[in-house]
């Protein structure tokens, strides 16, 4: 069997060898899923031996479209390192646009995306990845060694400052949950360049492309996804603030920057009867609910994200659990959460909110009324974002919410 990068791999008598089948299985998968939709990247995706950079994990396994394999835990139990899934690395590298020839940085490593993104440059183009941790950037670069990627340039460094010395990029593919993008992010890519990112804006992470426009950001389309927290100077972890303790049953808000909630009138509230307030509006069941909370998000001011256990579900204590959390406006001594309910019709669901506490009633009627704003007015529209400089004066930022973080300030618009 061949290995060479940018092959497919065949048994002696010329049919796909079985490594070579599941890579095709993958690859067809992510062009079903929507994820790989140009002719380069689902090749790339056809050709790098990902099962190499994981030698414990099952070979069929490293070949499904949603399976990350974690490979590092901190001492609290977070995941801080993975090789990311192949349906989150294809829908990033579409997200850059790269094109052969280009200089490509790739914060976070694991090996098997640099492989990827240095198929898609092909052997004029070059790749730098960056990662904090020396035993990452090493496995990396064994991977990318044993795999034969001689356009890779794997530097153990915190990205919090780019890699300067290949500077200028024409893209940036950031592969960390990020909650600010520093200057040296900014000012490595190219005019025009293009900076993928997993944004977290007040609480929620959404894959952001963004095209550089002099000092500023702006987008152009997002994704949903999941990432590991960033480590170094620019790490901002989520606050959790608890509202059950019982083992298995932990219920918690998540706070990004949100004003400190008083947890123990939270953790009463929670004991109180739940009302509910039903919005008339209705979504499939297989249908996304990134938008809807980014326009609660956008729309009220005090909205963590409620994470709870599925046990916590099963014994009644919440309607609806979610593993990054639901949308939950707080209001002094009361909260409501977003949730769905069924229709007459099996294939649709109505969005509600069910509020707890002496003003759970109001506070719920407020977070469904978002939810008709959402239907009326932006259902069909995206959010914009952009991304400009801190300092830069109010009058200067578009209308809409404002994220201030240190380096820079977000906006969040709707049409
Ligand atoms: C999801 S993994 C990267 C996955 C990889 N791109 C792949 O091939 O799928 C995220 C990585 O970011 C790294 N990281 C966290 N903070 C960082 C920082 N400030 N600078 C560089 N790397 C960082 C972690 O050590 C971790 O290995």
């Amino acid at each position: 069997m061949d290995n060479a990068p940018g092959m497919t791999t065949k048994n002696s008598d010329n049919t796909p060898s079985p490594e070579q089948q599941l890579r095709d299985g993958m690859a067809q998968r992510l062009i079903e899923l929507g994820a790989a939709r140009s002719a380069r990247v689902v090749a790339a995706f056809r050709s790098v031996p990902r099962h190499l950079a994981t030698p414990d994990v099952d070979m069929a396994k490293c070949y499904e479209a949603e399976f990350a394999a974690v490979t590092k835990t901190d001492s609290t139990g977070v995941d801080i390192s993975s090789v990311s899934a192949p349906r989150v690395q294809a829908m990033q590298i579409e997200q850059a646009d790269i094109q052969p020839g280009m200089n490509v940085l790739e914060m976070g490593s694991g090996g098997v995306n640099a492989a990827y993104l240095a198929e898609v440059v092909g052997e004029q183009g070059h790749v730098v990845t960056v990662d904090i941790d020396r035993d990452v950037a090493r496995r990396a670069e064994d991977f990318l060694k044993a795999t034969g990627y001689r356009n890779v340039t794997v530097i153990t460094a915190d990205g919090e400052h780019g890699v300067p010395d290949r500077a200028p990029y024409d893209r940036i593919v950031v592969t960390v949950q990020a909650a600010d993008i520093p200057p040296a992010w900014v000012h490595q890519l190219k005019e025009g360049g293009r900076l993928v990112v997993p944004l977290r804006m007040r609480g929620m992470t959404r894959t952001v492309a963004f095209v550089r426009d002099g000092e500023r950001l702006v987008s152009d389309g997002f994704e949903l996804c999941g990432f590991v927290p960033m480590q170094g100077a620019g790490e901002n972890r989520m606050r959790m603030v608890s509202l059950h303790e019982v083992e298995g049953e932990e219920i918690a808000l998540r706070l990004d920057g949100h004003p400190e909630p008083d947890a123990e009138a939270l953790r009463a509230a929670l004991g109180m009867p739940r009302v509910e307030a039903w919005s008339g509006v209705t979504v499939a069941g297989d249908e996304s609910t990134e938008h809807l909370d980014l326009w609660l998000a956008t729309a009220l001011d005090n909205l963590p994200l409620m994470a709870a256990k599925i046990a916590a579900r099963k014994r009644g204590l919440v309607a609806s659990v979610s593993p990054i959390g639901v949308p939950t406006l707080v209001d002094g001594d009361s909260f409501a959460y977003r949730t769905a309910r069924p229709t007459d019709d099996p294939e649709r669901f109505e969005l509600g909110a069910i509020g707890h506490g002496p003003q759970g009633n109001k506070v719920a009627d407020r977070l469904m009324g978002e939810i008709q704003v959402w239907h009326g007015d932006h259902r069909k529209h995206r959010a914009h974002i952009e991304i400009h400089p801190a300092g830069t004066p109010d009058e200067q930022l578009p209308a809409g919410r404002l994220i201030d973080r240190p380096h820079t300030r977000v906006t969040i618009t709707w049409p």
